[in-house]
């Protein structure tokens, strides 16, 4: 079986740090607010060039805790991709706040900003792109249009820590930037855990009160907060997977370029595009082809993993077509039909990706 994500691999070649990190956590009897965490903030903020860096409990939080912190609620609208995972809606939905979808650009699956803007009502508070699998979003248009029309921007950097385009790296473009330490993202927790970056002073403060049940000071609540932390366990990963995260990164974008090359002569599928000004950190390598449902049972019967990212536009959802009962937008419906996530973590090794390339290729055969 070729794994979609091989933590195992990765996790053995840190295990002395990281086990050594937890006994010395345990032995230290401090699990929350401790130095671990506050040296992963302060490494995370020095490496993605940000001014603050705030943990917290998950992506969706650092999402959530973003819109609050913006003041964001009830009668306001935020502009989204209908191209990602469910938590970037969530989140939205879960300050009260409408989202309002607008069409991605059907080769770098981000939203795309030529839509955007017409889309702005009285009501639009703020844009919320996904630098979807690593790729970042047209930032310099995105920013620009924010800044025309007076509107706050909150990145959705779940996908894309160690990404970069011409406007800058990811999670430093916009008001605030959002990541998540979901095991399988590129800097990957062995749990969960979030962060937030801003280079505002001020919103930074508001961020680590409200992930601390609104409170700055010991018995003085000034709002209604979360308990939405990172403990020091999950610091020592992440401490120890930081310092490698250019070798992982640069890992994932050899294996893609390796794969883009090896299916260059392939008519029958699309290869992620990888825009020459941008750094793509390949968190996903997604193709898309026709036959994709068949495709893919074929190769899951042959032992490859692979996966769907995403099937159904988030406005199809359960959760939100009483919302959205007559929303139908082109792009967003013909890459979800045909999008397939092939296997792609920085532990792959030549012979797996030759089985995925080989597999695929035959697969595509027989269809003919
Ligand atoms: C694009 C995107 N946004 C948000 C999230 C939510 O992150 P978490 O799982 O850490 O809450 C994820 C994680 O899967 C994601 O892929």
């Amino acid at each position: 079986m070729i794994a979609m994500v091989d933590l195992k691999t990765q996790n053995a070649a840190l295990d002395k740090e990281i086990t050594s990190g937890i006994h010395s956590v345990l032995a230290s009897g401090q699990f929350l607010f401790g130095p671990q965490v506050a040296a992963f903030e302060e490494e995370a903020a020095d490496y993605l060039g940000s001014r603050h860096a705030i943990s917290c409990a998950s992506g969706t939080d650092a999402l959530m805790l973003s819109l609050r912190a913006l003041d964001i609620g009830p009668g306001d609208e935020v502009i989204t991709t209908p191209f990602s995972f469910f938590a970037t809606v969530e989140a939205i939905l879960l300050t009260g706040a409408t989202p309002v979808f607008v069409d991605i650009h059907p080769r770098s699956f981000n939203l795309n900003p030529a839509l955007v803007e017409q889309a702005i009502t009285e009501a639009t508070k703020a844009i919320l792109p996904v630098h979807l699998f690593g790729q970042p979003a047209d930032m310099e248009l995105l920013r620009s249009i924010a800044i025309h029309h007076e509107l706050y921007l909150v990145e959705d950097c779940a996908q894309s820590f160690g990404a970069s385009c011409t406007a800058g790296v990811t999670g430093t473009l916009g008001n605030t930037g959002c990541f998540s330490f979901f095991p399988s993202k590129n800097l990957g927790a062995c749990g969960d855990g979030g962060l937030i970056t801003t280079q505002d002073d001020q919103l930074a403060a508001r961020l680590r009160s409200l992930c601390n049940h609104g409170s700055h000071k010991r018995h003085c609540h000034e709002m209604t907060g979360y308990n939405s932390r990172l403990d020091e366990f999950q610091a020592v990963v992440l401490r120890a997977k930081l310092r490698r995260i250019d070798r992982y990164n640069e890992a994932r974008r050899h294996w893609a370029r390796y794969y883009t090359q090896s299916l260059a002569d392939m008519s029958s599928l699309i290869t992620p595009r990888q825009d020459q000004y941008s750094c793509h950190v390949f968190n996903q390598y997604t193709l898309l082809l026709s036959q994709r449902d068949y495709v893919y049972e074929a190769l899951q019967e042959q032992q490859i993993g692979c996966a769907i990212h995403y099937p159904i536009p988030l406005y199809r959802q359960p959760a939100l077509e009483p919302l959205f009962p007559d929303l139908c937008l082109p792009v967003v419906e013909e890459v979800s039909a045909h999008c397939l996530s092939l296997p792609m973590h920085p532990e792959l090794t030549q012979q797996q990706a030759d089985e995925v390339i080989l597999t695929l290729r035959q697969t595509l055969a027989q269809i003919g």
